[in-house]
């Protein structure tokens, strides 16, 4: 953890040198990192909280990554999916001095401030999972995923299948404004436009389970039997709709056949036994790429803009052959 703050002319000349070669930098400097001089990196990594199985294994993964075998010491905070909370949480990182924050943003708007004061104070951010609408310049680097793909590879499974007969479909939507449900839903809409599908409905089920069963209840209250297909942003919300269509003397994966993203293990087992229908994966194994950048940008080394974790799709048959060895 840096002791003090480098001087701001100091914090300058970093600047200019980051800028002259072309360096992505949020703020930090190789004089500005491990100011305890002791090796070890401090870490503030602000975390959305534990809204899925994908947030679980996401969570370990950079845990795992940020470990004390690695050279780290990391700051946890889970903000329980409030954007306040997380805000105050990496306003806390930068009064503690640490040497780096790690931020995987629960919405995508209202961090320009906070992450203006860290870049103030010489603490360089990387962007963990989601984007914000922040300006670039205050942030060093993202590592994360297509959103807007997921979507479109969604989109156009349910296009393929069922685009050309009159179909009814119904959309969970995860957290309003986090740019994984914004992007999801644009990706989704632009494979299925022009179709015979005709979306019902369309509400947030905050990525939860619980939400999404309670979401999936009152669309069965309202359109019955109408619903032939359930697009739901995340396996978890998908997992708590299909208790809804059971409860509710449907048949899940025939009846209502449902599309869903994330690819965890209790999704892949519910495609393997033909529940679900497919599933785009979203990768939550970001820790080791993160804590490779952070480090690098610790050190005052270039990295990209942006890094972009490939994620693959399931049907049911392909969901029976890698079961047993998905790893989260
Ligand atoms: O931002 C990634 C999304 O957040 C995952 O799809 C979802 O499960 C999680 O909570």
């Amino acid at each position: 953890m840096k002791a003090k703050k480098i001087i701001a002319g100091v914090a300058f000349l970093g600047a200019l040198a980051l800028t002259a070669t072309g360096c992505a930098g949020g703020g930090g400097s190789a004089a500005g990192g491990n100011g305890g001089g002791d090796g070890v990196i401090t870490v503030g990594f602000a975390q959305t909280g534990s809204e899925s199985g994908w947030r679980s294994a996401n969570t370990e993964s950079m845990k795992e990554a940020f470990s004390e075998a690695n050279g780290f010491n990391l700051v946890f905070n889970a903000a329980d999916n409030k954007p306040e909370a997380q805000i105050a949480a990496v306003r806390s990182f930068i009064n503690q001095g640490v040497d780096a924050i790690v931020l995987a943003p629960i919405v995508t708007d209202g961090w320009d401030d906070v992450l203006q004061e860290a870049k103030d104070a010489n603490i360089p951010v990387i962007l963990e999972d989601r984007t914000v609408s922040a300006s670039k310049d205050l942030y060093a680097s993202w590592i994360g995923l297509d959103f807007k793909k997921e979507g479109e590879t969604a989109g156009k499974w349910v296009a393929d299948n069922f685009g050309s007969t009159p179909t009814n479909l119904v959309v969970l939507e995860g957290t309003t404004g986090s740019s994984a449900a914004t992007d999801r839903a644009s990706g989704f809409d632009s494979a299925i436009a022009g179709t015979d599908i005709k979306v019902l409905d369309s509400q947030t089920g905050n990525f939860t389970r619980a939400d999404g069963k309670t979401v999936m209840e009152g669309f069965l209250q309202k359109y019955g039997s109408q619903i032939n297909v359930l697009f739901a942003h995340n396996d978890d919300m998908g997992l708590g709709a299909l208790e809804a269509i059971k409860a509710a003397g449907l048949k899940p994966g025939t009846d209502i056949k449902i599309v869903t993203i994330d690819a965890v293990k209790d999704g892949m087992t519910a495609l393997a036994n033909g529940e679900f229908n497919y599933i785009v994966e979203c990768n939550p194994l970001l820790g080791e790429k993160t804590a490779e950048v952070v480090k690098k940008v610790v050190a005052g080394e270039s990295v990209d803009k942006q890094y972009i974790v490939e994620d693959q799709a399931f049907d049911q048959e392909q969901a029976k052959k890698v079961l047993d060895s998905r790893p989260y």
